[in-house]
């Protein structure tokens, strides 16, 4: 008897590997699906898929966790990897956690499998998680132990008759959860080819965009995005009334080139709409709050931060450390943000907090409360040294 668990997700990668696993000789095959706030559709893809594929499924329901634990810890750092807000990252430690709790539950286990390939983040990220969380499960990498390419693998799954719906034109790799959906292969690897509008799901173009604006306001309270349009809402829901808005408009696309952990550039594309949104609307409101020495070493805790988030270190001490930095700042994050969305452009118009650290009074041109004569000696000896080097640099030029 031969027990071996699917960290499965439905789609190519995954569902290959159960076939693949039987061939070895693995006769009780679990699947567990961890929904993150994906397309309901993909959640019941990956049930169907199970079923055909005869093995024991399980669902975990851990969308709420998601939103608020995951998502709103990734707003608070205002999360962005050289534009990616890091979305198929954040969700990873969570993943392995719950798939880590079937096992518990579930077990013994022989292996725990996933479909990670070898050349991306995310067998970084599940493996540290699956290991943190499951440590003495042995793991496998079947897409990375047989070195297959994404059409090899489609091959396979014809030959074996397992079930997917990519084909050699439509080999697009997706990943999807609340926070965000990114695509990539096929040919979007070429880093000149314009993304077709087929690969989008989330957003619309600014072409069909709606042609009148639209005015929203997100309410914060402690750095966490807590009501929208005045409406006090749960993480999920606010989160995905954002993404719909947001969405509706155009706003959200990203196509960047990205650094892979292992040092391949890749190019990368994302809808995340609701992050883009949200991460505009809390910024603003730090840019409020925050003094000015605050502000440029939060840039750098959110710099440090995404960089661990990126690798998969949910945990690490200094993921712990940048939190207790971030948690004493965002007591302060409380008012709200209005932005406005317009065919694919989303600019914020108005911030408000009980905490801005704003004088109206004192910025105005049209106040004489503050003494401009109390400048005079600041501004004279403004630039001393600059000065003086421009002296010695006409000698030296000389
Ligand atoms: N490059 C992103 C990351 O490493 C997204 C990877 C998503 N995977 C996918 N199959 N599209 O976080």
């Amino acid at each position: 008897m031969k027990k071996a668990l699917v960290v499965y997700s439905g789609g190519l990668d995954t569902t290959v590997c159960i076939p693949a696993l039987r061939e070895e000789g693995f006769d009780e095959i679990h699947t567990v699906t961890v929904d993150v706030g994906q397309p309901s559709e993909d959640i019941e893809q990956a049930t169907q898929r199970a079923e055909i594929l005869k093995t024991q499924h399980h669902v975990v329901d851990a969308k709420m966790e998601f939103a608020s634990d995951y998502c709103m810890t990734a707003l608070a750092f205002n999360a962005d990897y050289f534009g990616y807000p890091l979305s198929t990252a954040i969700a990873r430690p969570l993943i392995a956690k719950r798939a880590a709790e079937v096992v518990e539950k579930g077990g013994p286990f022989d292996c725990i499998v996933h479909g990670c390939t070898g050349k991306g983040n995310d067998q970084f990220r599940i493996e540290y998680g699956l290991r943190l969380h499951a440590p003495d499960v042995p793991i496998r990498a079947l897409i990375r132990e047989r070195n297959w390419t994404r059409s090899e693998e489609i091959e396979y799954a014809e030959r074996v008759g397992a079930p997917i719906a990519q084909s050699k034109d439509k080999i697009w790799s997706i990943d999807e959860n609340l926070w965000g959906r990114s695509i990539e292969g096929g040919r979007l690897e070429d880093p000149n080819y314009e993304p077709p509008e087929e690969i989008f799901q989330w957003t619309r173009s600014a072409l069909d965009a709606p042609d009148s604006p639209q005015v929203v306001e997100i309410g914060f309270e402690c750095g966490r995005a807590v009501s929208l349009d005045g409406r006090r809402m749960d993480a999920l829901s606010l989160i995905q009334e954002a993404n719909r808005l947001a969405g509706l408009h155009g706003v959200g696309r990203i196509d960047i080139m990205e650094d892979r952990m292992i040092g391949l550039k890749v190019r990368e594309n994302y809808e995340c709409p609701g992050a883009v949104l949200l991460i505009a609307a809390h910024k603003a409101l730090e840019s409020l709050v925050c003094a000015p020495h605050e502000r440029r070493f939060k840039n750098l805790v959110d710099a440090e931060w995404a960089d661990l988030v990126y690798k998969g270190l949910w945990g690490d001490p200094l993921f712990e450390d940048l939190a207790a930095f971030a948690a004493q700042i965002q007591k302060r994050v409380e008012g709200i943000v209005t932005l406005k969305l317009f065919k694919g452009s989303l600019t914020v118009v108005g911030r408000t907090s009980p905490w801005a650290l704003y004088s109206e009074a004192d910025a105005s041109f049209d106040d004489s409360s503050f003494d401009q004569n109390a400048m005079t000696g600041m501004v004279q000896t403004h630039g001393m040294s600059s000065l003086l080097y421009s002296r010695i640099q006409q000698k030296l030029d000389g």
